[in-house]
């Protein structure tokens, strides 16, 4: 999600290529990829140019609906496999991912989706250059705020959730997005796919790392070096840092999730790319259970000890972003082979889940194992009555 704004600016030179679709769906005429890599920016995107598995730049197909900044999907030369550029935080990924996923050019159907870019992690639970694979999204900054400053001393957060009092209350206004489950199942396939890769490191970031030893332990994974870790994302438009947030985003989780979330890495886009593809997969579009979330560590959400959240945020040189980058490639690129060389035998039939997949309101089928149950969120959202709008005025 995070750093480099600046340097994206000046990235800016909007390529003005248009491709023509030609078949892979042999009837209909349709781009039918195997694999959807889903980029946020530019250099996640670039990460997987130039390698010498495949030539994402082969086909550039300019699709209605995207970004100014990228207005082209991206394909092999046999549309095996694909890119899309969302363009960052949350408003750009849903509407990019709902201009390609509702698109006549593609039939995304049979579709794996790897989204792939870089966030800020938990040292509580992996280190820099690491790459996490997601079962839960959680909007985590879907929430009331008040400032610190104008609440009784014992709340520990000004994020309230909606509807509750209380920082750690379950919300009881739903607005059907704060959670999505993803197929746990290929999930570890897909980690151990990426399992094969030798990951990249940097100098500094060993160094860096070393700063978050503590006699308690609490930051060991931080001091390790990087590896995969089957973990969860947070997804807010706030690009926090700091031991408060990142703790009460941390807590969040934990009660959105019903305490099986498990934080470790954060991110500007996720929950949108799940949305959408949640409204698609129920247009029998794409499937919802043909989704891996991949974030590589480039950056720690909370200071070592001693730090000021300040200098975590903007003065520090973690060292994580370089090798963040390449570990989209290194680790990312084994996913997709795998599901390429798996094609015939596992995943053209799909990875079956065996745990619920979808949103807080069962709209997929099953019974969400968070939340408050489908017709209880369902009542919240007010999808059954009308808002009581003696409490709420607004939205
Ligand atoms: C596709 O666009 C990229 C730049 O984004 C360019 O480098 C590449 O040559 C283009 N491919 C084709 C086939 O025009
Ligand atoms: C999409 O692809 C699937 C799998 O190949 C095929 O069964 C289906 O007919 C296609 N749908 C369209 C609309 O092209
Ligand atoms: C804060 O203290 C008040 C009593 O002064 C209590 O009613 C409330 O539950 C406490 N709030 C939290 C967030 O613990
Ligand atoms: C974001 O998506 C994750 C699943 O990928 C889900 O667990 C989480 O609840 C979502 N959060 C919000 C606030 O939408
Ligand atoms: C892993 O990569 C490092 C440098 O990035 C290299 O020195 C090392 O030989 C590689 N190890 C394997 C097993 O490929
Ligand atoms: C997170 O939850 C823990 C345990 O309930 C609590 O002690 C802590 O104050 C919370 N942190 C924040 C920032 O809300
Ligand atoms: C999968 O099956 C197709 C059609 O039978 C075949 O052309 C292709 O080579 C097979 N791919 C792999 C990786 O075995
Ligand atoms: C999740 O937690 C909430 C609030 O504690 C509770 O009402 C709900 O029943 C729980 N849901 C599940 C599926 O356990």
């Amino acid at each position: 999600m995070l750093s480099y704004r600046t340097l994206i600016a000046s990235l800016l030179g909007a390529s003005a290529l248009c491709g023509t679709a030609s078949a892979s769906n042999a009837q209909t005429d349709k781009i039918a990829p195997k694999v959807f890599i889903v980029s946020m920016f530019e250099p996640e995107a670039e990460a997987w140019w130039n390698i010498p598995e495949f030539n994402l730049l082969a086909h550039n197909i300019t699709v209605p609906g995207l970004s100014t900044t990228y207005p082209d999907v991206h394909c092999t030369d046999d549309y095996d496999v694909c890119q899309l550029v969302t363009g960052e935080a949350e408003i750009n990924a849903a509407a990019t991912v709902m201009a390609v996923a509702f698109s006549p050019l593609f039939n995304l159907t049979q579709t794996y989706f790897l989204a792939a870019g870089i966030g800020g992690v938990n040292p509580k639970r992996v280190t820099t250059g690491s790459a996490t694979f997601a079962r839960y999204a959680v909007q985590v900054a879907l929430q009331y705020e008040i400032d610190l400053r104008e609440l009784p001393h014992n709340y520990s957060t000004g994020y309230i959730p909606y509807g509750a009092r209380y920082p750690d209350q379950y919300p009881s206004l739903i607005y059907g997005t704060e959670v999505f489950e993803l197929n746990a199942d290929l999930r570890q396939i897909a980690a151990n796919f990426a399992r094969r890769a030798n990951l990249s490191d940097s100098a500094l970031a060993k160094t860096y790392r070393t700063n978050y030893k503590t006699s308690s332990g609490i930051y060991k994974a931080a001091t390790l070096p990087p590896t995969i870790v089957e973990c969860d994302v947070a997804t807010s438009d706030v690009y926090y840092s700091g031991h408060y947030l990142a703790t009460a985003f941390e807590n969040t989780t934990k009660v959105l999730t019903n305490g099986t979330g498990d934080y470790c890495s954060s991110a500007q886009e996720d929950n949108a790319t799940l949305e959408v593809l949640m409204r698609s997969s129920l247009s029998k579009l794409t499937d919802f259970a043909r989704i891996i979330v991949m974030r590589t560590a480039s950056d720690f959400d909370r200071p070592y000890p001693g730090a000021s959240a300040i200098y975590n945020l903007i003065d520090s040189d973690q060292g994580g972003f370089e090798p963040a980058l390449e570990n989209i490639y290194r680790a990312g690129i084994h996913v997709v082979q795998g599901i390429l060389k798996g094609w015939n035998t596992t995943f053209a039939a799909g990875v079956k889940p065996n745990n619920y997949i979808g949103d807080i309101f069962g709209s997929l089928g099953g019974t969400p194992d968070f939340g408050p149950g489908a017709d209880q969120s369902l009542e919240e959202s007010g999808a059954y009555k009308k808002r009581s709008l003696n409490r709420f005025t607004r939205r």
